[in-house]
């Protein structure tokens, strides 16, 4: 039998994946299991054929000159922005993703966040925590009302359409903006109607982000796009901090001119703008989205069917690039 294929993997996935991944491949990686540096990705993946990494693993040139032997990143997400697509091309490194399984998993929590911002429930924990809540009170802690609001989702992919579905048992009016329109069919079963941004922005009470990070969408909400958001509106981002301006959200935050935010991800994350922790109406996430044991262990599976799939001549089922 020929030597398994030799792949690097920068974290720990769940038991059941390493097990999976274990019987096919001679799998390497580091002891601690922390985010590590492009270099020592590059170190690690050395003399490797497969590349197991994170949304967190910036993967580019400088793992790709160090590692010549390199056939196939198989990136443990479905954003592959942390990846240099076009310098994978280059090199015929082949690149899969994790698409579609961690759509319910992060439109729950998308819908976490929309309510626990529209309902102030952080909030209202920390009340109750401090020990200066003095009792129910008719005016204490009021929030906004989900149903009849209208919920603009950016994005109509998979988990924008699972935001979709979770938003209409809450009886919103449910519009969407994405580069194509979705069939009528889809429109219809989800009580989705297609507006464009500028229409979106404007009628939207919750305006939630399911978009990739791309060359198109990074600021796709630029400080000109937030102020076109109805006042008073709230904005739920768990695609991409980038796809936003951060500095500008922030000022609309603190202005009162949006009523709240809830936010999964951050612009240069995990350190978090210093202004968004000093705010009562946002509700943050620490890039949690996808963050189920059923979840994490299906991307990891996927990742697994891609590598065993490449390395058997097949084509990968989840390719990008
Ligand atoms: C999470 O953000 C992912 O892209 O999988
Ligand atoms: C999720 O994976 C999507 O493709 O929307």
């Amino acid at each position: 039998m020929p030597a398994p294929p030799r792949i690097f993997l920068t974290r720990r996935l769940p038991d059941p994946v390493m097990e999976v991944l274990a019987e096919r491949f001679e799998v390497a990686r580091t002891k601690a299991d922390k985010p590590l540096s492009a270099r020592s990705i590059a170190r690690g993946a050395a003399g490797c054929q497969g590349l197991v990494c994170m949304l967190s693993d910036a993967v580019g040139e400088t793992v790709f000159s160090a590692c010549p032997d390199l056939k196939i990143v198989a990136n443990y997400a479905t954003g592959t922005d942390n990846v240099d697509l076009r310098a994978a091309k280059e090199r015929g490194v082949v690149v899969t993703n994790t698409p579609g399984v961690l759509a319910e998993a992060t439109a729950d929590l998308a819908f976490a966040l929309l309510l626990a911002v529209a309902r102030r429930v952080v909030e209202g924990d920390r009340l109750v925590r401090s020990g200066r809540w003095t009792g129910w009170g008719p005016t204490v802690l009021l929030g906004t009302d989900v149903q009849t609001r209208h919920l603009g989702i950016i994005g109509m992919g998979r988990i924008g359409q699972a935001m979709a579905r979770r938003a209409q048992g809450f009886g919103m009016d449910i519009a969407y903006h994405n580069r194509r329109r979705v069939p009528k069919a889809v429109e219809a079963a989800l009580g989705a109607h297609y507006l464009s941004l500028d229409e979106l922005l404007a009628t939207s009470d919750f305006v939630s982000l399911h978009c990739p990070l791309t060359p198109e969408t990074r600021g796709l909400l630029d400080a000109g796009a937030l102020a076109r958001m109805k006042r008073g509106a709230y904005l739920i981002n768990t695609a991409r901090g980038e796809v936003v301006d951060e500095a500008a959200l922030i000022d609309a935050l603190e202005s009162g001119r949006l009523t709240g935010a809830g936010l999964d991800v951050f612009v240069g994350e995990p350190r978090v703008n210093p202004r968004l922790l000093a705010l009562n109406n946002v509700v943050l996430a620490p890039h949690t989205g996808s963050a189920t044991w059923d979840t994490r262990t299906r991307m990891g599976l996927m990742v697994a069917d891609n590598l065993a799939a490449f390395f058997d001549g097949r084509e990968p089922p989840n390719r990008v690039a």
